[in-house]
């Protein structure tokens, strides 16, 4: 599922997502102390690779090889050392308490809320007491919910079955905080914002984010 999608997306010399790490990233990952760290959903590696120059020792997941291979290449180019794992992050087995920092970067969309929880219980089992979950969605503010309410079949609330038989959800207020709610959050925010990337016009996303710790 979106496998095929993001392989196309990436399947270009240039980055899908540029060479900067996320914003989130950037401004959080130092509360995080270096060690293990794992990015879900790792896409083309760019928060990977920002780690990895930072000391951490980091293993990206992803179900796009394309995605993996150009992070491989980049990282060999900068001289640093990521491993990488071809897998769907709903059967890649999290470590118990081995990680000091999880990244969850705009990947709960692509797969069933449900799905979300039972990895997001698995995040929270492989965090080291004092380890931080970084994590992103797209919300019910995106132009996309009233949408695919509209258009498509809702497997449970949020979660939509797309035409392609793609899996997409948005989340509702809170909902994020919700599924970290065993730890203590450090940051969290809801916010709109527009958004070039991908298409010439533009379009309009509503994204949360949250920085939380297992204490
Ligand atoms: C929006 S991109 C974000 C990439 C990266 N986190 C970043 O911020 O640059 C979402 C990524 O999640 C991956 N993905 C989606 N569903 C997945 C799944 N079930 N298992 C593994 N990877 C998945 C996609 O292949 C894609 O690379």
């Amino acid at each position: 599922m979106h496998k095929d999608t993001f392989n196309q997306k990436y399947d270009s010399k240039k980055l899908y997502w540029g060479t900067r790490p996320s914003d989130l990233v950037k401004n959080f990952a130092s509360l995080a102390t270096p060690g293990n760290a794992v990015d879900l959903g790792m896409g083309e590696g760019r928060d990977s690779i920002y780690l990895a120059q930072r000391g951490f020792n980091v293993t990206g997941v992803d179900q796009s090889e394309i995605g993996v291979r150009k992070c491989l290449k980049r990282a060999e180019k900068l001289g640093v050392n990521i491993k990488t794992v071809v897998s769907d992050v709903r059967s890649f087995k999290i470590a118990k308490s081995r990680y000091s920092l999880i990244l969850s970067n705009n990947l709960f969309q692509y797969i069933t809320k449900s799905e979300a929880q039972h990895v997001a219980r698995n995040i929270i089992r492989g965090l080291k007491k004092g380890g931080l979950v970084i994590a992103s969605v797209f919300t019910y503010d995106d132009p996309r919910f009233k949408e695919y309410r509209k258009k498509t079949t809702e497997l449970e609330p949020g979660s939509f079955l797309l035409v392609s038989g793609d899996i997409y959800s948005l989340y509702d207020y809170g909902e994020l905080i919700d599924l970290f709610s065993p730890l203590r959050i450090l940051y969290y925010s809801e916010y709109d914002y527009f958004h070039t990337h991908g298409d010439t016009k533009g379009h309009w996303h509503g994204i949360a984010e949250l920085v939380a710790k297992k204490v």
